[in-house]
């Protein structure tokens, strides 16, 4: 009996294997309107890069483990619901009140570390953010909002 279970557990792994998730992958691995319209400097970028840009912008890097089912799968959900609330790549589009209202939520979304995902930052460590980087992050987000 156990052994059947077994056996029917490993087949089932090695046949999700074949399903594999669509890629969020458009190649365009900066959002270009985002650098053009907010200009943010290279360490902020670099941090947007490594931290969030995974889930919120039209292009993921993908680490060799995502090919690896259900991990992909759980990635792929991330992506989903991630860019539904806020994509890097169409944030200069937005019209200056919903700007306004995404950088305050980015803003408490670090501040609060409830972003990045903590299961993403369990297999993503250098995402992680520290104190200096989160106040960084924190300024030029709040730096962009405008008052007019
Ligand atoms: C592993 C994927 C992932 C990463 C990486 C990630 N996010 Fe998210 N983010 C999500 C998902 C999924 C949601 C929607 C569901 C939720 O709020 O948990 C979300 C929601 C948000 C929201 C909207 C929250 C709200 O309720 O208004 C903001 C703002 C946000 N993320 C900012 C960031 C920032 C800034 C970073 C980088 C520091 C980041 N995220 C990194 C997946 C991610």
């Amino acid at each position: 009996m156990v052994k059947r279970i077994l056996i029917g557990f490993v087949l089932t792994i090695i046949v999700i294997q074949f399903i594999q998730p669509a890629r969020n992958s458009t190649g365009q691995v900066v959002p270009q309107s985002f650098i053009d319209t907010f200009l943010p400097n290279d360490t902020v970028l670099n941090l947007l890069s490594n931290s969030c840009f995974d889930c919120h912008s039209n292009n993921t890097k993908y680490p060799w483990y995502t090919n690896v089912q259900p991990i992909g799968w759980l990635m792929a959900n991330h992506i989903n619901d991630g860019k539904k609330e806020l994509n890097f790549n169409e944030l200069a589009a937005l019209s200056t009140r919903r700007r306004n209202s995404k950088f305050k939520s980015i803003s408490q979304q670090i501040e609060q570390a409830k972003m990045p995902l903590k299961s993403y930052l369990f297999i993503h460590r250098n995402a992680a953010l520290n104190e200096a980087d989160k106040k960084l992050l924190i300024n030029f987000f709040q730096s962009k909002i405008n008052n007019n």
